[in-house]
């Protein structure tokens, strides 16, 4: 896959592209990312991408026709071109997992107070990462990049990503490693049996039991296996006794 990032920000993006898996998936080549300064595409002598806002009011506002021309030179008949504000399809596991089928993503990150509105028809798609306000896209487009990545084949190992919190529906079990006893803290005994049916058990159990507790929103949505129903029960009443 090839990750395109629009940005008027470029160096933000140096730790995240030379650090652990990110710069691993980009050695072994699952992926190529690629930064782009829009202000590049700037035609003005000190390269401003901004202008006042038309009807006045406060705050400068990202022109659109700097932002045309640099997803123009950018996009390709591949490519998935996804606007990065808090205005977009709230942004999911499962949505990380519908972006991997794409050949190419161009994410562009607005900033400033705020970005010409016409920018939205150059988009395939807007993604918010939360209901709150950044100061730009660049954190957003790193989190879609990354969450993205670590999917792809070859990025990790493939049954850590298959464990994951979401992908199955339910927060992940807690995982432990040595020491067996810390501070009073013990590792579950199960764990330790060797026995893996039972372990199989127990952490699809625990999982349950965490998304009962933390996440009750997730259970509704979620259409449950038989196995599944009978350790809900379980849970619900180990709980509320
Ligand atoms: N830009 C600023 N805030 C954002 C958010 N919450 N999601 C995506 N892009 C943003």
């Amino acid at each position: 896959m090839k990750i395109k990032i629009l940005t008027l920000f470029p160096e933000m993006f140096k730790g995240f592209i030379s650090e652990s898996i990110i710069k691993r998936a980009i050695e072994k080549e699952v992926c190529e990312i690629e930064i782009i300064d829009i202000r590049k595409y700037s035609p003005e002598k000190h390269h401003h991408v901004d202008d006042t806002p038309c009807g006045g009011g406060a705050g400068m506002v990202l022109r659109c026709d700097i932002v045309d021309m640099a997803i123009s030179d950018n996009k390709t008949d591949k490519s998935q071109v996804i606007l990065m504000t808090p205005q977009g399809i709230p942004y999911s596991d499962k949505l990380a997992r519908d972006l991997t089928k794409y050949d190419e993503l161009v994410l562009v990150c607005g900033h400033y107070e705020g970005f010409d509105e016409r920018i939205r028809s150059m988009a395939n798609m807007e993604i918010s990462i939360g209901d709150y306000v950044l100061t730009g896209g660049e954190l957003p487009a790193m989190i879609v990049s990354d969450s993205v990545i670590r999917l792809l084949d070859n990025a990790i190992r493939k049954e850590s990503s298959e464990d994951d919190s979401f992908s199955n529906g339910l927060l992940e079990y807690p995982q432990y490693t040595r020491p067996v006893s810390y501070k009073g803290m013990d590792v579950p005994e199960v764990l330790l049996s060797g026995n893996h049916k039972e372990i199989n058990r127990f952490r699809l159990k625990e999982s349950i039991r965490r998304t009962y507790l933390k996440r009750p929103d997730l259970l509704e949505k979620k259409e449950l296996s038989k196995e599944e129903k009978v350790l809900l029960e379980e849970v619900i009443k180990e709980e509320n006794v």
